[in-house]
């Protein structure tokens, strides 16, 4: 089928890619004329894995193309929205992309169309949708409406995007809902060569469930906001260990063995970032208040999370005592691993708080950095962990790529000005950092310490790299 996509971003790019390997006809357009440009010269304006040769082999294939919102409208049978809701001032999502893709649908689109909203959107959107788009047609544009919520995770939305647990579609027309069990066909029915595995057969089906527009808004938010809601309670949960003496890591393996709980969203840690988690937990406070009810349990979970940061710079400070003047090794600054998107990553708001104290941070992160240095301009940005560690008071591990669990120990020891390991996420094996001579602290366990025996051999071939000098 021909299909378009408006908008290039994290799930418009994966959509559009993802729909052409399954075999469609794809038009994706971008606004923004630089990204745009980078797209259609065969670059990549994110990171994302598997996506760059998806695309590729895509337009190789000649089914995905890259153009102007104008003509990816006059394109498709099928229209899919994935414009950016950013959040406003007051916690609503912002839709004036939406407004502006509906009503340019309207005035250059002719025939018949179905008009997907796939951007994360408050409930009644569509019904919004649906009555600009009659109002402002001017071309004898007769149109459905559809929503149909993404649930790709950024780091790994090529598989989401492919193997998904379920297709959730709200429509209401049996003609919408037709479109698009047509347009998914090869994903329901797991047929497309996968670009991920060598074999997904043994890949369970996705469901395909239909329900009508308003739940399937109300399904995406829901869905988010309760995912939100596990990470914050654990969070809390790691709390109490830290002051009862007990192991989050034990009590969440516990809890999630109970099919009821699951296990997955159980990791505590500097908290939930990203652009979708804080945004559509804020726009579903919003919506909910908008519509008269009083949802305070998420108040709590976003006071919960926004609550993380700082509580992690107070364990900072409990052990350098004094945080001016200190060199802060940083790993990691994307929100979450896999990834090279900051928005509203953890890290910015630790970084601004260390930095208000009078901290140095030297940061290192495989893939964020280019995008982190717009809004943290004020850091060193280092090639390496090593390279950041050097002289460093305390390596602070805020995302958790493998590559951290694979560095060398003794390597870092040599380099480190004082070896205290904060770990943000859990991620490392407290023995092995400690065996290295490393205090180690992590997120609702109880902190560890070095053997005293190896750490006075270590200091002993301790190297003082030239970096090292105070910078009170
Ligand atoms: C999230 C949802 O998981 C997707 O289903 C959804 O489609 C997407 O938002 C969206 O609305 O577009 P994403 O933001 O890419 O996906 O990342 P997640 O893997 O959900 O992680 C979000 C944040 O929660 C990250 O900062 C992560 O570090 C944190 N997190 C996650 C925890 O702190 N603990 C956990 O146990 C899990």
């Amino acid at each position: 089928m021909k299909l378009s996509v408006i908008g290039a971003g994290y799930v418009g790019l994966t959509t559009a890619a993802c729909l052409a390997q399954i075999g469609h006809d794809v038009f994706c357009s971008e606004s923004d004329l630089e990204k745009l440009e980078k797209l259609q010269n065969g670059g990549m304006p994110i990171f994302e894995p598997y996506l760059e040769n998806v695309i590729k082999a895509a337009r190789q294939a000649g089914r995905l193309r890259f153009g102007s919102t104008e003509d990816a409208i006059a394109w498709g049978n099928a229209i899919f929205i994935c414009v950016g809701t950013p959040p406003l001032p007051n916690g609503d999502a912002d839709l004036h992309a939406i407004e502006g893709v509906a009503r340019t649908i309207a005035k250059r689109a002719s025939g018949h169309r179905l008009v997907i909203e796939k951007s994360t959107v408050p409930v009644q959107t569509g019904a919004q949708l649906r009555k600009h788009l009659s109002v402002h047609q001017t071309n004898g544009l007769t149109h459905e409406v559809a929503s149909n919520p993404e649930f790709l995770r950024e780091g790994t939305s090529v598989e989401d995007f492919l193997h998904p647990d379920r297709i959730v579609i709200g429509a209401d027309s049996p003609r919408a809902a037709e479109m698009l069990r047509e347009i998914y066909e090869p994903i329901i029915q797991q047929e497309f060569t996968c670009p991920v595995h060598s074999n997904c057969r043994k890949l369970k089906d996705p469901i395909f469930l239909v329900t009508d527009t308003n739940s399937a808004e109300l399904i995406k938010h829901a869905s988010n906001s309760f995912l939100a809601m596990k990470i914050s309670f654990i969070n809390m949960v790691a709390n109490l260990c830290e002051l009862v003496g007990a192991d989050v890591t034990e009590v969440a393996q516990g809890m999630g063995l109970d099919p009821r709980i699951g296990a997955a969203f159980l990791s505590p840690g500097i908290g939930f970032g990203g652009f979708c988690f804080p945004k559509d937990v804020q726009a579903f406070i919003r919506i909910a208040e908008k519509s008269g009810c009083d949802f305070s349990l998420l108040k709590e979970v976003e006071k919960i999370n926004q609550n993380r940061v700082e509580l992690f710079v107070e364990k900072l400070r409990k052990e350098l005592w004094v945080v001016r003047g200190k060199k802060i090794a940083l790993w990691g600054l994307a929100f979450k691993p896999n990834t090279d998107d900051v928005r509203f990553a953890p890290s910015i708001s630790l970084v601004k708080s260390l930095l208000s104290e009078g901290a140095e941070v030297r940061a290192y992160d495989p893939e964020a950095m280019e995008k982190a240095k717009s809004a943290l301009p004020d850091i060193t940005y280092c090639s390496n962990p090593y390279e950041a560690a050097e002289c460093a008071d305390a390596i602070v591990i805020v995302t958790e790529w493998n590559e951290f669990r694979q560095v060398d120990w003794d390597r870092l020891r040599s380099v480190v000005e004082h070896p205290l390991v904060v770990d943000g996420r859990n991620m490392l094996d407290a023995t092995e950092v400690t065996r290295h001579g490393f205090h180690y602290i992590s997120v609702g366990r109880p902190p560890m310490t070095p053997n005293p025996a190896l750490s006075a051999a270590n200091d002993g071939h301790r190297q003082i790299p030239e970096i090292c000098h105070p910078v009170f």
